[in-house]
């Protein structure tokens, strides 16, 4: 968790094995069956409006853990929040995440995860489900650092993490179909 606290982002390639993605790929489908996925909105102006020439994603919110899996994956974020609150030293209270889908040809132009005037979101937290992602099906994420852009592969079991109000960062399209469980750490407002 130090490069948080450093650089301020961390990749983390083999974060908890293939079996917790199958399981989340399970309960991502039953979801979608349930007809639980929306398309993203974008803040335009203060209201709320579905563009997707700048976001493209459906995404369902895990309000309530609905498999163990589930439950799993927001333990192991329960944990994480804890570690950050002692190396970045802030007080996390709790963390909010939703599945993310992206159809072929659909992105996220740049953009900073941390509305205006917003304090809640702190890190920003990114595990993708894309098993046998190749190099040439695109769709990575662009983080902009003071180095220069970092491209990360959205392969299954990569999780990704930044500090929500430093990084531009965008989402470029994808040959397959891209999905992810994408989540905030909160500090109260
Ligand atoms: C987002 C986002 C990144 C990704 O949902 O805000 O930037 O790699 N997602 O899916
Ligand atoms: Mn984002």
């Amino acid at each position: 968790m130090s490069a948080l606290a450093g650089p301020g982002y961390a990749v983390i390639p083999d974060y908890a094995g293939a079996r917790l993605v199958q399981s989340l790929l399970t309960s991502r489908l039953d979801r979608q069956r349930l007809g639980q996925f929306q398309a993203a909105g974008v803040g335009v102006g203060g209201r709320h409006a579905i563009r997707t020439d700048i976001r493209g994603d459906r995404i369902a919110w895990v309000d309530e853990p609905r498999a163990v899996a589930e439950a799993e994956f927001l333990a192991d974020l329960d944990v994480l929040r804890l570690n950050l609150n002692r190396s970045l030293m802030v007080g996390l209270h709790d963390v909010q995440m939703h599945f993310a889908s992206f159809a072929p040809g659909f992105g996220y132009v740049r953009h900073l995860d941390r509305s205006p005037g917003g304090l809640d979101r702190v890190v920003s937290v990114v595990y993708y489900l894309n098993t046998e992602w190749e190099p040439g099906d695109g769709g990575e994420l662009q983080i902009e650092t003071d180095a220069g852009p970092v491209l990360v592969s959205p392969r299954a079991d990569t999780l990704v993490m930044f500090l929500s109000d430093r990084f531009i960062h965008a989402v470029l399209p994808a040959l397959r179909e891209r999905h992810s469980l994408t989540g905030w750490f909160h500090r109260r407002a």
